[in-house]
């Protein structure tokens, strides 16, 4: 088997969770406790605002006091030293990969660091604290949001994420549940086009059937000891 050359990597909160930010979907998840109907949706965000807002503004308070943690760095050390091509495609709106040192990063639900004008499609850095009034600064018009991809709305990058899936030699999922397309379904699309898929999780998800490898335990622990496996080749 040749050595793998061009890395795909998804990551999905779990990755996050040792950083304190909440995963959506273990014990006690944000959509255990929170609608994501409500804050999560373009309906939502239509009904409701000032909810959307003042929870999103909670999030960015978060990630923004959270650091990168030895994951994060792991997954940074192996762009920094891998011959060829590493990418991470992230389901997470934290920038802790970024602030960890990886450049070659593709958020596909959105950024908490990003906001998004609903009128004219304008997007700036989103400041800290985000209200319904605040006027957009190309438009004017009051319907400022936070970028993020929500549920009905179609994830960013996709024909270049498919495309860098079919290049791929190795395919790893870190810290997602493989619950929600079409992230979900990236195993399967890496592994039609030839590539080893591994998933990394603190356990066996859902879809574990659907990798050729696992490890499981903290991405803490887990992530750098994979990241040394294949830097020692
Ligand atoms: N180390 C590794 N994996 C972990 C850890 C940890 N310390 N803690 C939790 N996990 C794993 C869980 O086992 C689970 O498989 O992280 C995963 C978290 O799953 P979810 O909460 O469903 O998060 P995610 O897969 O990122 O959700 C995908 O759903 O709600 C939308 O847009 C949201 O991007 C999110 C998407």
């Amino acid at each position: 088997m040749p050595a793998p050359r061009r890395i795909v990597i998804l990551t999905g909160a779990g990755i996050s969770a040792e950083s304190g930010l909440g995963t959506f979907r273990d014990k006690g998840g944000l959509w255990t406790r929170v609608d994501l109907s409500e804050v999560a949706t373009p309906e939502g965000f239509a009904r409701n605002p000032q909810l959307v807002h003042d929870f999103y503004n909670a999030r960015r308070a978060n990630a923004l006091e959270a650091q990168p943690n030895a994951a994060h760095h792991a997954l940074a050390r192996l762009e920094a030293e891998w011959p060829d091509e590493v990418l991470i495609v992230t389901q997470n709106v934290d920038d802790l990969h970024e602030r960890a040192g990886s450049r070659n990063v593709m958020h596909m639900h959105g950024t908490l660091t990003g906001a998004l004008c609903a009128a004219c499609g304008h997007r700036w850095p989103a400041p800290r604290v985000m209200n319904p009034s605040d006027a957009c600064p190309a438009c004017g018009a009051p319907q400022t949001r936070p970028d993020i991809v929500w549920f009905g709305e179609y994830p960013y990058g996709m024909d270049q994420i498919w495309d860098k899936l079919r290049q791929a030699d190795l395919f790893a999922a870190i810290g997602t549940s493989g619950t929600v397309f079409p992230a979900a379904a990236f195993v399967q699309d890496a592994a039609r086009a030839g590539a080893r898929t591994i998933e990394l999780n603190l356990e066996r998800s859902d879809a574990a059937a659907d990798f050729d490898e696992h490890r499981h335990g903290p991405a803490t622990r887990i992530v750098p000891e994979w990241v040394e496996d294949l830097l020692r080749g």
